[in-house]
């Protein structure tokens, strides 16, 4: 038997209220916010993740989908949203109409990583990039969009972290000071973080090799040496989120997983969801829309995985949907009115109303089991001596009043269902 791929899933249709109602939670206060949709290809050159996210990083390194196609080109499905957005921003030169340009997206992203909960190899991201400002404004507009949309979810067990990553200026003062500080402790590092000590040194904060993480505990902090324009930036972040009520803590460990960060980063993380705990994550990226070969151009964003909101939302029990219903289910009482029932229900439809009925012959009982499984707003009779007199029954559901309409008259039916 053929299966799904590891690390992918089917989002069957008992699944897909939650996604929508997500769906319509994000749309919904991007739009407050004035953020226009984008929507890019599932793959790129490879090249764009290569130089956008960092060669040094694990997602570059280890979990690209990456495959030559048949006139040669390396393409890669798409890992993360950002360098794509930005690859579009300076293809449609996007920002000689407007200085600021502020964009959501809702897509599928691939990466090959080791399945587990809330970790997949095809998932999905909502997030919002804001193309054009270095203001601070913007960064803590980030956390307060990604906070809201998550608490319209009615989740609450969350931690919102930040930390500043500074000007790369900033960044070089601190790796030679993060470099002094592992010199005599290099021989003990992990071969993974020994590599980076030479390639990229504050890819070491993302080891999860516990001695690792026991030296480096007591590195010096990058947000203790700041420079003072990302100091005076991090502290407007943090005024706003103070102002907006959104607890958060300082954690100088936060280098996330891609290059392109300068100043500010941050992450939320879940208590509900396990190991995975970091619901969404983003920060600045002043440098990355050179780094693809636009011109200088300052931005800030984040990405948010849905399976994983998910997954804290049904751990937390965080909002409960009501089943929805259709509108009329059609019993036939003799079996040879399937072509009078099937007309009927074409009109219904074209009138707007969910309509089903029987397909499979099924008894009157049988029928009416499955209208009461499809939780039925009324059930619609057609057939025996009513039928006969060109009539049929319509039974409301929810108050079992019963009554009889002409069968030609479907105006008179629609109005009955609408309004009663
Ligand atoms: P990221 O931290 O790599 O950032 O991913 C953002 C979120 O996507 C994560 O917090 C997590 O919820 C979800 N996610 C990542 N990998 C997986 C996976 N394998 N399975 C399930 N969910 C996953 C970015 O992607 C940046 N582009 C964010 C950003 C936008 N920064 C600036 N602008």
């Amino acid at each position: 038997m053929i299966k799904a791929i590891t690390g992918t899933k089917d989002i069957l249709s008992s699944d897909i209220p939650h996604w929508k109602y997500l769906e319509k939670n994000v749309e919904r206060i991007f739009s407050n916010y004035n953020y226009k949709e984008i929507r890019t290809p599932i793959f790129e050159e490879t090249a764009l993740f290569a130089r956008g996210i960092g060669e040094e990083t694990d997602i570059v390194g280890k979990e690209m989908y990456t495959f030559k196609d048949r006139s040669d080109t390396s393409l890669t499905l798409k890992p993360e949203m950002t360098a794509a957005v930005v690859r579009a921003y300076i293809e449609h030169s996007l920002g000689v109409q407007q200085p600021l340009v502020k964009l959501f997206y809702l897509s599928p992203m691939f990466r090959q990583e080791r399945p587990q909960a809330g970790r997949f190899r095809q998932f999905h991201q909502f997030g919002a990039e804001a193309i054009g400002s270095k203001s601070p404004l913007l960064d803590a507009e980030m956390i307060q969009m990604s906070y809201e949309i998550l608490k319209s979810l009615g989740l609450k067990n969350l931690t919102v972290k930040i930390n500043s990553l500074g000007t790369p200026e900033t960044r070089e003062n601190y790796k030679k000071l993060l470099k002094n500080f592992l010199e005599d402790k290099k021989n003990t590092l992990s071969e993974d973080s020994r590599r980076r000590f030479e390639t990229n040194i504050l890819r070491i904060f993302d080891s999860k090799v516990e001695s690792d993480q026991k030296i480096i505990k007591d590195a010096p902090k990058l947000v203790d040496h700041l420079d003072e324009e990302s100091k005076a930036d991090f502290e407007v972040v943090k005024d706003q989120l103070a102002k907006s009520n959104i607890p958060f803590e300082i954690e100088p460990k936060l280098v996330r997983g891609l290059d392109y960060y300068t100043k500010l980063t941050f992450e939320i993380d879940s208590g509900s969801v396990g190991a995975q705990t970091a619901l969404c994550g983003g920060g600045r990226y002043d440098l990355l829309i050179e780094t693809l070969g636009g011109k200088p151009t300052p931005a800030t964003g984040f990405a948010a995985g849905i399976e994983r909101i998910l997954l804290a939302c049904e751990n937390e029990m965080s909002f409960t949907l009501h089943e929805s219903a259709i509108d009329v289910y059609l019993i036939r009482i003799d079996n040879e009115l399937d072509s009078v029932v099937n007309e009927l229900a074409g009109k219904l439809r074209k009138e707007n109303l969910s309509v089903d009925f029987d397909y499979l012959q099924r008894s009157v009982k049988a029928q009416m089991r499955e209208a009461n499984k499809l939780n039925a707003k009324y059930v619609l009779f057609i057939g025996g001596d009513e039928y006969k007199q060109g009539l049929m029954n319509l039974k409301n559901m929810s108050t079992g009043i019963e009554e009889t309409i002409p069968l030609t008259k479907i105006e008179e039916l629609k109005s009955r269902i609408k309004n009663l």
